[in-house]
This record gives C-alpha cells, sequence and structure tokens, in this order.
C-alpha cells in the first residue's frame, strides 16, 4: 500500500494546534452557541429554564455538564421546524432521516453551515489520503440521506474529481472504478462487500484495482473488516463517522498514516461521553455514550445531543484533536441474549477469522420456547460451498462465539450469495420474536 500522509503544511493550522488553544477557542465559541441557541430556539430556553441554568453560567467547559440534554424525541416532538434558530429564509438546506421508524427527524443549514460541514469532510477526506486532483467514487446514496451529498461538497472543497454514483447498480460501481481510475471510494463497509463479489463476479482482480483508500462510515465496522478489505483490494481502509444531527459525515475521521481512531473536528463539535444510565460524564478513557454539542453551527444548533453511540475518547496522535475509539456499536443495536449483552460487531469479528465463510451477515431472533434464540445467517465462499464445508464452518462459528462472546448461536450457512446484500446501511439484526 501506498504511503498517503498528507504534508504538514497542507493541514488546517487548528488541527496540529496546541490543546490550549483549541480549549480557548471551544470556549468561546461554546459560550456564542448556547447564547444562540437560548436566544432563538424557544425549545432550548424552556428546557434551560426549567433547568435553573443560563448561557451566562457556563464559565468553563466543564460547566457545559450543568445543561440539559437533547435527545431524538425532542427532535420529533419539534417536526419539521421547530429546531430551527434562524428564519427559513435563512434555511439553505434540509436533509431528514428516512423516518422508517417513526417520525423523521429534520435537520437544515444555513449557508455558512454548508461551507463548514464541506470544510470538515475535506479535513476528513484529506485526513484519509486523498489530495486535490484525486478521483473520488462516491458511493453513498444521494439524496435525504446526509451521506453522499455532504461527502460530495466537501470532495469539491477538496480539489478533488467527485463522480457521484450514489449507491445501488452493483455492476456499474466497478464498471465505473475502474474505467474512471478512481483513487478513493466513500462509501458504507457493508456495501463495500456487495461491490468486492461483484468485482470477483466480473473476473477483476480487486487488488489490480485503481482505489488507493476506502473512506467507510454510517455503520460500525470492525478492525477486522478493515484488514479484510485492505487485503482484498490492496488499499487502505479508514473510518470516517458523523450524524445528521451533528451535522453529517465528517464530524470525526481517521488519519491514514495512524488508523488508531478517529479524530474529532472538535473546533465545531464538541463532545462528551457520558455514562448512559446516569447521564454523569466520565473521564477520557472510559466507555460510555457519546454526546455532541454544537459550537459554530447557526441554522440547527445542538446542546448535549445524546447519539447512543457507545465509544470512548483518548488523547490526539496525528492531530491535536481528540480521537474516539472505533464505535463498537449503537445502544439500540444491543441484543441483550439470556442476559448477555450482545452487538453485531462482535459477530462480524468472529466470522472474519473463518476464512471458509464471507464476510456478509445477519442476525435473526426467534423464540424457542420461552428462550430467545440466535439464528446467525453466513454464507460459505465459493471455494467451500459443499455441504460438509458448509456444516464444519459452520460450527467453528458457533464454537468461537461460544468462547468469545459467551453465547450460544445457531450458525446456518449457506451456499454463495444467499444472504441479504446491503446498498447503504446493513441490517445487520432481523428481530423476528412473537410480541407478547
Ligand atoms: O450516517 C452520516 C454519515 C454518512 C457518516 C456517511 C459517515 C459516512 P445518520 O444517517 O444520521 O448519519 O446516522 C448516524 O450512524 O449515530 C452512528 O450510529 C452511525 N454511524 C455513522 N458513522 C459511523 C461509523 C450518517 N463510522 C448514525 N461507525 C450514528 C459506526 C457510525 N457507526
Amino acid at each position: 500500500m501506498q504511503d498517503l500522509t498528507p504534508a504538514r503544511e497542507t493541514l488546517d493550522p487548528i488541527e496540529i494546534a496546541s490543546r490550549d488553544q483549541i480549549a480557548a477557542l471551544q470556549l468561546s465559541r461554546m459560550k456564542w452557541s448556547l447564547r444562540h441557541a437560548y436566544d432563538n430556539v424557544p425549545f432550548y430556553k424552556t428546557q434551560f429554564d426549567a433547568a435553573g441554568i443560563h448561557p451566562d453560567d457556563l464559565q468553563t467547559l466543564a460547566d457545559l455538564a450543568r445543561f440539559p440534554f437533547t435527545v431524538k424525541q425532542d427532535l420529533r416532538n419539534n417536526y419539521p421546524f421547530g429546531m430551527f434558530a434562524v428564519p427559513e429564509n435563512r434555511i439553505a438546506r434540509i436533509h431528514a432521516s428516512s423516518g422508517t421508524t417513526g417520525q423523521p427527524t429534520v435537520v437544515g443549514y444555513t449557508a455558512a453551515d454548508l461551507s463548514m460541514w464541506a470544510d470538515v469532510v475535506a479535513r476528513s477526506l484529506r485526513a484519509s489520503g486523498l489530495k486535490p486532483g484525486d478521483t473520488l467514487h462516491n458511493a453513498y446514496g444521494y439524496g435525504l440521506f446526509t451521506g453522499g451529498l455532504g461527502i460530495h461538497s466537501g470532495a469539491e472543497k477538496l480539489g478533488l474529481r467527485v463522480v457521484p454514483v450514489s449507491g445501488g447498480m452493483t455492476p456499474r460501481q466497478v464498471r465505473l472504478i475502474e474505467d474512471f481510475r478512481a483513487d478513493g471510494i466513500t462509501v458504507t463497509p457493508s456495501y463495500m462487500l456487495s461491490i468486492l463479489d461483484e468485482y470477483r463476479a466480473q473476473g477483476f482482480d480487486p487488488r489490480e484495482s485503481p482505489l488507493k483508500v476506502g473512506v467507510f462510515g454510517a455503520e460500525p465496522w470492525t478492525n477486522a473488516m478493515r484488514a479484510e478489505v485492505e487485503d482484498a483490494f490492496d488499499m487502505h481502509a479508514v473510518d470516517i463517522y458523523g450524524l445528521s444531527e451533528v451535522i453529517g459525515p465528517g464530524v470525526a475521521n481517521e488519519c491514514v498514516e495512524t488508523k488508531d481512531g478517529l479524530h474529532i473536528w472538535e473546533d465545531h463539535f464538541y463532545p462528551e461521553v457520558i455514562n448512559p444510565e446516569t447521564g454523569e460524564v466520565l473521564p477520557d478513557g472510559e466507555l460510555g455514550e457519546l454526546v455532541f454539542t454544537s459550537l459554530t453551527k447557526e441554522a440547527f444548533p445542538i446542546i448535549r445531543y445524546r447519539t447512543r453511540d457507545l465509544t470512548r475518547l483518548l488523547p490526539g496522535t496525528a492531530r491535536s484533536m481528540r480521537r474516539m475509539e472505533k464505535v463498537t456499536g449503537r445502544s439500540d443495536d444491543m441484543i441483550i441474549l439470556r442476559g448477555v449483552n450482545v452487538f453485531p460487531t462482535q459477530i462480524e469479528e468472529q466470522l472474519l477469522a473463518i476464512t471458509t465463510l464471507a464476510p456478509h451477515f445477519q442476525i435473526e431472533l426467534t423464540r424457542k420456547g420461552r428462550m430467545d434464540h440466535m439464528i446467525i445467517h453466513v454464507e460459505a465462499t465459493t471455494g467451500a460451498a459443499n455441504d460438509h464445508a458448509r456444516e464444519a464452518a459452520a460450527k467453528q462459528l458457533s464454537a468461537r462465539i461460544k468462547s468469545t462472546v459467551g453465547i450460544t448461536a445457531e450458525v446456518r450457512a449457506s451456499e454463495p450469495g444467499k444472504v441479504a446484500r446491503s446498498q447503504g446501511k446493513a441490517v445487520r439484526v432481523i428481530d423476528n420474536r412473537p410480541r407478547d
């Protein structure tokens, strides 16, 4: 793999500023953001007043802990534009969640917000090893989802040549990566696996592809998956994190030279990690729920937003800004199977250790008698598709899961191509338990 480390002089000065400089900037911006939210969004005024706290009470960054949290339901209650802090005629873009699980959540941006967003995405793509003049194949979905358009604007700002492919039509993805000689790809890690299958189906050697780096996010993925994809394509795989409520992609990104967790662009998004049960702020290094406060957003300031993502904060390395460890999963995705907490990423890690199984998987929850039962649907690789090999691989995975995760799961290994493929965010868990 090529060394893609960006030259130090191409970084934004704040990325490598001293911690004191970063903290001073954060404090002045945080004061502005709290005041802006309080003065312009009735929801925040009501919340702060009820908690007996005022923006003027913030003297240090630690004082933020005295302010109330914001949760997804608050956004739903204020549907569609109740959380906006500027008049509607200043809103330049609206994005929304798909709303498949209820009321969609709506977010808005002013022109200045869009410009800041493009800046942090450009910074993320540069940290990933891309540079002006490179070609980027952007396979995140375009539309209301923030992935496609968010990456697009940042890529243009960095000076990349963007191919706005969006998700789907997998044979065409392969063809365009090859024909347009893409240097980088932005896509969910699960869809990258579908693209990998398609490479092989078309008889291309993925290791010969022009790709030098993949920037994967929008869903949890493991270091085991990184190794799998890096080896398959002979390219770097780095992690990009973000969420619509905070801005979209580009809240945090790994550096290609270290790949040791994601640097949070702390000059715009202030992170805290809390104990999800008590709400208490945890010291850096401890695992808990990630919470964000926007420091510069105009249209949609967000104060102490509970992401439900589980991670820990770590000191800076390749940049001065703090890192977050790769997200283990969302508290919503945690499966409690007979008293044991399980995340799909733990299954992914074990699955990738078995060479006769493909990396695709789906977890089905059912009930056996009175007990919850987990079925893991996987598939054999083409070389190991006979009945005997499939059964052996299934047994092997089941044993690994028993010994490392500590649960009994039934593994069903089918022939290649039988597990549902993702074209965006993978659906990892299907809950078929009867509702009682
Ligand atoms: O998924 C934004 C995004 C687009 C990020 C493209 C990266 C690349 P939402 O649809 O609002 O926004 O979903 C946000 O996705 O709270 C996490 O649970 C999950 N997520 C996003 N990035 C990662 C990641 C976009 N790198 C939710 N690792 C977040 C793990 C991630 N989970």
